[in-house]
């Protein structure tokens, strides 16, 4: 069983992401925290409450990170998540137990990260499924807390592909700053970057097969993930909802369920046109020391059998 903190800016694929890491029997998720991408900061940290609500997981630990990058404007993906963060179907309020606890506990994300690190009795792998901006403040802060991190296992970047401009992905493309901070820091990573991850799909017919369930989480999952699947064919053209975030996730549960390569890759912090690129020198041409561990194939249909089998299992509970 792995220790690890869920670091996320939901947003449909965190979504899926938080359920996989809540009901898995490898992961001690010991918390979740937000952060501004998807949406602005006060949106994806109520719907990471929603979705702790609908799963019954109260008893999470839910710290909110940073609204905006170090540097630059936040971005948001409202054409990909809608207005919300989580258009498709009605996610129940926040429930008034967890929301009390939170406002107890009262703790920035960073300072949430840096505690829980310092304080366990082994060592944690970071999970962040957004922009890097809490990762890094909290690297900057507390350096010490990396003698404490196994590993970070980011959802972000590309070797080929891309989203949010013609060079980048959406996670980098945010904050590249902090994503360069990350990259540099010397903690072992493993990059699940959208090369596999634009493979790791739930197609409109698998989505169909949960929404015909009309189980307590699949009957508002499945709107959810038909919405997203709709603006990633609309505008990508993929045929069904990539399931990025939940992807990073799944390798924790099934370590064979992606292929990676151990090269180095940095972070493009000025270009005018390539700002945030994961530059991944696939044939060591800079001669550079390999600093990242990055994902070039996936088990797609083992992805989606534990996708669907965690929803139904979360139906009948
Ligand atoms: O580029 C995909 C990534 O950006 C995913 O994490 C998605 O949730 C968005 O944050
Ligand atoms: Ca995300």
């Amino acid at each position: 069983m792995k220790k690890i903190i869920l670091d996320c800016d939901p947003g449909h694929d965190d979504m899926i992401a938080i359920i996989l890491a809540c009901s898995s029997d490898e992961i001690d998720l010991m918390g979740i925290t937000t952060v501004a991408g998807n949406q602005t900061g006060d949106k994806t940290f109520i719907n990471t409450l929603k979705v702790l609500t609908l799963i019954n997981r109260i008893d999470i630990p839910v710290a909110r990170g940073f609204d905006k990058p170090i540097f630059r404007k936040l971005t948001v993906a409202p054409r990909i998540h809608g207005v919300s963060g989580l258009d498709g179907a009605d996610l129940p309020e926040p429930n008034i137990e967890l929301l009390e606890r939170v406002k107890t506990l009262d703790i920035h994300a960073v300072d949430f990260i840096i505690k829980s690190v310092k304080e366990s009795d082994e060592k944690v792998t970071i999970v962040p499924t957004g922009p890097l901006t809490n990762i890094a403040i909290a690297l900057l802060k507390e350096p010490s807390i990396k003698d404490n991190i196994d590993r970070i296992i980011l959802m972000g970047g590309a070797v080929y592909d891309s989203n949010i401009t013609p060079a980048s992905e959406f996670n980098i493309y945010v904050d590249p700053e902090a994503a360069k901070i990350v990259f540099e820091s010397g903690i072992p990573i493993t990059m699940v970057g959208l090369d596999v991850t634009n493979k790791a799909i739930l197609t409109f017919k698998d989505i169909e097969e949960l929404n015909n369930l009309q189980g307590g989480v699949s009957g508002v999952i499945a709107p959810l993930l038909k919405f997203f699947a709709q603006a990633n064919k609309d505008f990508f053209g993929i045929g069904g909802a990539p399931l990025h975030d939940a992807l990073a996730v799944s390798y924790i549960i099934m370590p064979d369920i992606i292929k990676t390569k151990y090269l180095n890759v940095t972070i493009e912090t000025e270009g005018k046109y390539t700002r945030g690129r994961t530059v991944v020198d696939v044939y060591n041409i800079t001669g550079k020391e390999p600093n990242v561990d990055v994902a070039f194939e996936v088990n797609s249909l083992a992805f989606k059998k534990l996708i669907k089998n965690t929803i139904k299992k979360l139906d009948q509970r």
